[in-house]
Order: C-alpha cells, then structure tokens, then sequence
C-alpha cells in the first residue's frame, strides 16, 4: 500500500511537469529533474530497512506441510462437526499481568463470561500471587468453584527473537495466548472483551476467528480445539518476527498468508464477535440496542483516550462504580447488566428479554 501510494506521487508529479512544459514551455528540465531525483529519495526512504510496511510472503508449501498429519486434516469449518457434537472445551482464559487490582471494566467482562457463557472453567493466567480489592472479592464470591488459577510468564523471545519495546507486553501476551490454546483449547478473549451471549454454536468448529475492520485476524476473541491446524500455523508466523508493528504478526501476516489461502482452516465470522472496533456505538452513540445481536464485543477500553470524543474523555476519565450508574451511552447498560450491585436500585436498568438474530 505504501509502495502503492508513492508510486502514485511519482506519476502525479511527473505528470504535472510534463503538462506545465508542453502548455508554457517555462519549466526549466532541471526543475523537473529535481522533482524526480526528490521523489526517488522520499520513496527510499519511506520504505527502506527500518520502516519496513507489512511485506508478505508468497505461498509456502512447507508451512502447510507442518499440520498435514493433524486430527483435523480434511475437517470442514464451514459445517463443523458432523454430528453437531461441541468438541471445544467449556474453558474461558484470561490473560492477567503485574496489576494485583482487577479494575471495574475487566470485572464486567469476567463476570459477563460467567454470567453469559456459562462456562465450566474460567482461567486466570497470571503472575500474580493474590488479587486484591473489591472487585476481586465480587469475582472470586461470584465465580466459586468455576474460577481456575495457571501460573504463567511472559515469555522475553520468540524462535531467537528478542520481544523489544515500545511493545514487548503486547506482543509477548499475542504469543502466550496461542500457546494457552495449544495447551488447553477453549475461548480467550482479552480482558476488555464482553460476552454477550452463549459462543457454543462455535464449540463444534476447530477454530473460530473474528475478523476487524482492517480484513485482519481479530485475536480479542478466539475459540479453538487445542489441535487446532491454524494454531500451529500462526505460532510459525513468529520466525518471520516484526518487532516494530504493532500487529503484523498477531493479525496480519497470519490473516493474509494462511487464512486467505486456505479459509478452510478456520470458521470465520465478519461482524458477530464484535472485534471491529465499536468504540463510537458503545461511548459515543445515545442509544445502541443492536449490541445484543452479537455474540461479543470487544470493548477498545484502553483506544477510548483517543477513540471517544475528547468532550466525553473529559468528563468520565475512566469508567468504574463512581460514574458507571448513571453513565448513558450503550456501554453502561452492558456493565449495569452484569455488576451494578452498588448503584441505587432506581437506576439499574430492567432487563431486556428481547432475543434478536445475530448478524452473520
Ligand atoms: C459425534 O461424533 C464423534 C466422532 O466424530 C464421536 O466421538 C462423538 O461421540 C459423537 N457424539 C455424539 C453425541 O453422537
Ligand atoms: C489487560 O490487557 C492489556 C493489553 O491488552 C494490558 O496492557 C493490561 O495490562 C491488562 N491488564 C491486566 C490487569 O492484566
Ligand atoms: C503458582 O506458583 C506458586 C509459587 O510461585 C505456587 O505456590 C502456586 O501453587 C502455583 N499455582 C498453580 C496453580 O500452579
């Protein structure tokens, strides 16, 4: 794209030298020479070493080689099992790091998990000995026995490489929830994505993928066998690893070089896992009732500093039980719904029984 684009200019700018010399014939040549050793220059260095843009790989037989041996050769994502068995676990995994405090907003999404999806087990991957505050003691009260620890560390590398800054956690946090998955197969959703409603009908896929605004592999929320082939796949994306893009290869690099040539390997879903980036109809719309017709939403809490209008930021810098009990865009209907135990009883809101179709 970026490549694209500069080639455009190039043209464009030639175009406008050529045009300004036939009609006046004032352009001196070495104006126009200028124009063009200038632009070769930016095209140089806007995509030289170092600001490298997403550069794909072509077709690699040896890469789909490495699961041709799996459980799930053959198996058909569209369809999914034959007899319409669940052959996902019930699991629901989060990933939570250095912060012993659960903030307001995660605990929504935890107990919507439970609430919503009724799961046998919820994992807390964590480094963290004990949790403190009250809304750990709402959580661990409210999910009993459901509630599971596993202790993990971010790993430092990948295959030799180095996890750097400015991204590091991130990046670090991508590959440690492929490997939850390698290990225990279920649904990972990061700890800002809210369950809606029950993600069974996709217990019975090898894997199922939301797919975010940009075409790209949304990882907010994934459900997975734990063989599952792409699994596998995407893990190998890190050999090639780009420490300086944020999302190339959480999303973009396994989007384009696996999903778009073998889609059978995955039950994708475009719009109903909420991964697209819906920060103005939860933060910034007066009302949202479609919300229900997903499955999932991913909530973009950390992208509101910048997604929300900077009036709204202004007024509710965070969102947790000071404010969220009168908050009124669509986002505090979702929260009160799950945890609002402490908001007057007057403003709790009632509960819908509306059930809508979902939107794929
Ligand atoms: C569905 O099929 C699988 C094998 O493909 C089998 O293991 C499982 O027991 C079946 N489940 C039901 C409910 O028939
Ligand atoms: C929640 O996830 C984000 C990254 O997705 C991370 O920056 C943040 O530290 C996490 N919060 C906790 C408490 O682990
Ligand atoms: C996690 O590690 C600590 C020691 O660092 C240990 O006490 C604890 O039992 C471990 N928890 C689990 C679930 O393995």
């Amino acid at each position: 794209m970026l490549i694209n684009s500069n080639i455009f200019v190039f043209y464009t700018v030639t175009d406008i030298g050529v045009c300004n010399e036939t009609k006046q014939g004032m352009i001196p040549r070495s104006g126009v020479y200028f124009i063009i050793v200038l632009t070769a220059v930016i095209i140089l260095f806007r995509t030289g070493p170092g600001k490298r843009g997403p550069i794909f790989q072509s077709y690699d037989p040896e890469l789909f080689a490495k699961v041709k041996d799996s459980i799930f050769e053959g198996f058909d994502n569209l369809i999914g099992t034959k007899n319409s068995s669940n052959i996902v676990p019930n699991y629901v995994h989060f990933l939570f790091f250095g912060n012993p405090r659960i903030s307001y907003v995660h605990s929504v999404c935890i107990l919507a998990a439970f609430r919503n999806q009724k799961p046998e087990r919820i994992y807390f991957h964590t480094n963290i000995k004990e949790f403190k505050g009250p809304h750990w003691i709402k959580i661990r009260d409210t999910l009993g026995s459901v509630l599971h620890f596993a202790n993990v560390t971010l790993p430092t590398e990948i295959f030799g490489h180095k996890f750097t800054r400015p991204y590091h956690v991130y990046h670090a946090s991508d590959v440690t929830r492929i490997r939850i998955l390698m290990e225990y197969g279920g649904i990972f959703l990061d700890n800002d994505s809210y369950i809606v409603k029950s993600l069974d009908p996709f217990r019975r896929y090898e894997m199922t993928i939301g797919v975010t605004n940009g075409e790209y592999l949304g990882t907010q929320v994934l459900i997975a066998h734990k063989d599952a082939r792409f699994l596998k796949l995407w893990l190998e994306c890190y050999r090639d690893y780009q420490a300086h893009s944020f999302y190339f290869n959480a999303g973009e690099k396994p989007m384009v070089e696996i999903i778009r040539r073998k889609p059978e390997l995955v039950h994708s879903i475009r719009y109903s896992l909420g991964v697209e980036g819906l920060t103005r109809n939860l933060y910034v719309w007066d009302t949202w009732s479609n919300w229900r017709r997903y499955y999932s939403i991913h909530l973009m809490i950390r992208h509101r500093r910048y997604m929300d209008t900077l009036w709204n930021y202004l007024q509710w810098r965070t969102l947790d039980e000071s404010n969220i009990c009168d908050y009124p865009h669509p986002f505090g209907e979702m929260a009160r719904e799950v945890y609002s135990d402490f908001c007057p009883r007057s403003q709790t809101d009632l509960p819908s029984e509306t059930v809508l179709s979902s939107l794929d």
